[in-house]
């Protein structure tokens, strides 16, 4: 019989439990696999274990504890002393980043953390594996299969925001309380890890710009859908300049984007490289069996001895200022004169209108329009000229439009 391999598991909840379960399924082909045979040597809860003694004691420590304190003094003195630590810590990894990664190299110990973005898609693997040699240019990820859980109801039914929401959270897709998943701050994180490992920089959770979905309007989705247009939260890290930008929005995406077909809980990132143009990857983004199969692919990993992934500490240029596509919707008197007054505000910021859509309901009419990219602080000088005329009735609301698309 072979060396039992120890695993000190930290967390025995959601994801912690169904990893001790889906180790002792697989205990015996991952032994033919590595020669072997996983077995957790201690298990960490509130109530149960002695925290350094679990850690000391292993030959790798697998983090499902969440947060980041305790969590980053056992991940750190697990790595210190070269013990490998496998983790689905977005928080940790986005808020402490440079420390962990640190503490990984004093120690030569790997970090594997494949389930801290989008649960079972490989787009760790993807981007420090398979595109290690590609230059990218831009991710834009679906990333939280909450908000697209109910952004796809809202679109599906034309129900409100707070009727999706309940929805939701009556089928176990939403938290009691979801304001990490609806604000953006869920998706911020894993972009900000994303964005680390593409561009080589390091990018923390204070970098990335993030606004939620619960402004958004069936009304918003229905104009939508005539553009011909889908939408959803989007993260993008991309290039921009001699820096990079990183951040989480809602934006629409035309129905032929590879993004925009991905409905429900599920999870999808695109990686654009002018070298392979795209690549989408796509699959459950969160949940018990789910997480730990990305959990336990990367404790092979390591037991094959996978090298520590080369992650950056050099510091990020944020840059301040991108181009985007907008889509804007008005609320105006119905009178004479009001799209040619609002086509010269835009004007005089340079912002140019792709498409326009107008409906007159009585006093109230509805402009909505699409614009070509433009930056977005001319865009936002624009709308703020356009709300201060007389016939605007309520505040403008504007969303970003991605405006790509990809042939082959
Ligand atoms: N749930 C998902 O679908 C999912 C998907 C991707 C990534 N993740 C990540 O996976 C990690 C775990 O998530 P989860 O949903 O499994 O969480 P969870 O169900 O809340 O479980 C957390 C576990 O950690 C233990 N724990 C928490 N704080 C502790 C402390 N200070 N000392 C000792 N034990 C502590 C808890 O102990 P008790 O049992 O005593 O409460 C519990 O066993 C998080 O980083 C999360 O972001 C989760």
């Amino acid at each position: 019989m072979s060396e039992t391999f120890r695993i000190g598991l930290l967390g025995h909840g959601t994801v912690g439990a169904a990893f001790a379960e889906l180790l002792d399924a697989r205990a015996a082909s991952i032994e033919r696999l590595t020669g072997r045979r996983p077995a957790i040597s201690g298990v960490l809860t509130r109530s149960r274990g002695d925290a350094h003694e679990i850690v000391d004691g292993a030959d790798l420590v697998v983090e499902l504890m969440g947060g980041v304190e305790p969590t980053r003094e056992l991940v750190e003195r697990a790595l210190r002393a070269g013990t490998p630590v496998v983790s689905a810590n977005k928080q940790l990894l986005s808020r402490f980043g440079d420390e962990v990664w640190a503490a990984s190299r004093e120690g030569g110990a790997a970090l594997r953390f494949e389930a801290a973005v989008a649960g079972v898609v490989p787009v760790i693997r993807v981007l420090s594996e398979t595109l290690a040699g590609a230059h990218v240019d831009r991710i834009h990820g679906i990333v939280n299969g909450t908000t697209n859980f109910i952004l796809t109801r809202m679109a599906a039914t034309g129900e409100p925001y707070a009727g999706a929401l309940a929805e939701a959270q009556a089928l176990g897709y939403a938290e009691a309380d979801p304001t990490e998943d609806v604000t953006g701050a869920d998706a911020a994180a894993k972009m900000a890890i994303l964005a680390r490992l593409a561009f080589g920089a390091a990018v923390g959770l204070d970098d990335v710009v993030y606004e939620g979905i619960e402004h958004l309007t069936a009304d918003d989705m229905a104009y939508a859908e005539q553009f011909g247009l889908a939408l959803k939260l989007v993260g993008t890290a991309e290039r921009a300049g001699e820096g990079v930008s990183v951040r989480v929005h809602p934006a629409f995406l035309p129905t032929g984007h590879p993004l925009a077909s991905v409905d429900g809980a599920f999870n999808a990132v695109t990686i654009e490289s002018p070298a392979i143009t795209e690549v989408t990857i796509s699959g459950p983004g969160a949940g018990g069996p789910q997480t730990a199969s990305a959990v336990l692919g990367d404790v092979v990993s390591v037991m094959r001895g996978a090298p520590a992934l080369d992650v950056a500490s050099v510091p990020a240029v944020i840059a301040s200022d991108v181009e985007s596509a907008f889509y804007l919707h008005l609320e105006v008197a119905d009178r004479p004169g009001v799209l040619a007054q609002v086509a010269e505000r835009l004007g005089l910021q340079g912002v140019s209108v792709k498409s326009v859509l107008q409906t007159g309901l009585e006093t109230n009419a509805r402009l909505v329009m699409v614009t070509h990219p433009v930056s977005e602080s001319r865009f936002y000088a624009a709308v703020e000229l356009i709300g201060a005329l007389d016939f605007v009735r309520a505040a403008p609301r504007a969303i970003r439009v991605i405006d790509e698309s990809f042939t082959a």
